[in-house]
């Protein structure tokens, strides 16, 4: 028997609750996955299968058995798929490497939108049609799409996934948008897609943060502005690293195994009590804020299911120990999953 509770039943009525799966995950080999993973959430992201670099490797060929066992995974548990993404400068396979030609860019960018989200219409809920086009001042990041096309290639991702996607929604993904500067660059993008007639549905607030740095107020007026231009607002990367910024780090030698270095990996023999509970009130915190504008926030993604897998113990130096999600290396919740259930007892 398992009374666990599940964060799908509990945000019901308030907004999807995601993860981000591997193909691991999909293939439902690991069994306290396989169990865990539909039980808790009603919306997945592809965390790297349906990148451009995986689906398509060659300019006349695509691969889609990852993506597809994605979409059939997601059907048989009752989970929306929001599948990621469409054009983003990384992970960009390898001949687009010598693409110098905007003529050539913007065969690509029509190919694989038309081609790929074509495939998928019908077949999974939403997009991010593009990824991380904007610098932390606002400006457009000098991408190979905006070096080649000019910053105007995000209207034409929108208008050909439009087109191809009728049937699925499109959104604008990227992290620190909830940053002042960035967040106005992000805005002014919205509206340019919107003036010129172009559907965007939604956006992406990625949320990766840490328990050092989690910037609340920030993150309120985010969901207000971004609300206020009449599309979803959604957290669609959340993670708190628990661990320090090691490039603050005075005397951590980054170069050295991450492993061994007491400064750069403190808890890699557990997370201790006081840190496990700040992370809970984060999360606490954070929950609150959004069950507060339910009506604007219509999903909240995890990077990730569990700590074991999560991408932070190897970014920004790899191999160490963090700590940033719900559920712990053996798949079990930890306290901060029961303050996010608990927030529900709030409202
Ligand atoms: O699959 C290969 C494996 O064969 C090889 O042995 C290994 C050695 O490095 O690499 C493996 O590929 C890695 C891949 O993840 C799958 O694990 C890549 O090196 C690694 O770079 C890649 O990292 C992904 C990263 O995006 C790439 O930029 C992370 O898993 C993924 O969590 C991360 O996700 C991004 C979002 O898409 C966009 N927003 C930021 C977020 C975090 O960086």
């Amino acid at each position: 028997a398992n009374n666990q509770p599940a964060l799908r039943e509990v945000f019901k009525k308030d907004f999807a609750i995601g993860t981000a799966l591997n193909n691991r995950q999909v293939a439902e080999r690991d069994t306290a996955a396989a169990r865990l993973v539909p039980q808790q959430f009603d919306a997945a992201t592809p965390e790297n299968m349906m990148k451009a670099a995986l689906m398509h490797p060659e300019w006349n060929r695509y691969y889609f058995d990852e993506a597809d066992k994605l979409v059939a995974y997601a059907q048989k548990h009752n989970i929306k798929v929001n599948a990621h993404t469409l054009i983003w400068h990384s992970q960009l396979p390898a001949f687009m490497r010598h693409m110098n030609s905007a003529d050539s860019v913007r065969q690509f960018m029509r190919d694989h939108i038309t081609t790929v989200a074509g495939r998928y219409d019908g077949k999974v809920y939403s997009w991010d049609v593009v990824n991380e086009a904007l610098n932390e001042d606002g400006t457009m990041r000098k991408s190979v799409f905006q070096q080649k096309l000019g910053d105007d290639f995000v209207v034409e991702a929108f208008k050909l996934a439009q087109q191809a996607a009728p049937h699925t929604r499109l959104y604008y993904n990227d992290y620190n948008i909830e940053q002042p500067a960035k967040r106005a660059g992000a805005i002014a993008l919205i509206k340019k897609i919107q003036a010129a007639g172009v559907r965007i549905d939604g956006v992406g607030i990625q949320g990766h943060w840490s328990v050092e740095h989690l910037p609340l107020d920030q993150i309120e007026k985010s969901i207000q502005e971004f609300g206020a231009l009449g599309i979803e607002v959604m957290f669609t990367e959340l993670d708190l690293s628990v661990l320090p910024s090691p490039r603050g780090i005075v005397g951590a030698d980054v170069n050295q195994s991450a492993t061994y270095n007491d400064k750069i990996n403190p808890y890699r023999e557990g997370l201790p009590d006081s840190m496990q509970n700040k992370l809970a009130d984060s999360y606490d915190a954070l929950f609150r804020l959004f069950l507060q504008y339910k009506n604007k926030v219509t999903r909240v993604t995890f990077w990730g299911v569990d700590d074991g897998q999560s991408w932070l113990n190897d970014f920004p130096v790899r191999g160490r120990t963090n700590y940033p999600l719900l559920f712990d290396r053996k798949l079990q919740p930890k306290p901060a999953f029961y303050r996010v259930i608990d927030t529900k007892k709030h409202t």
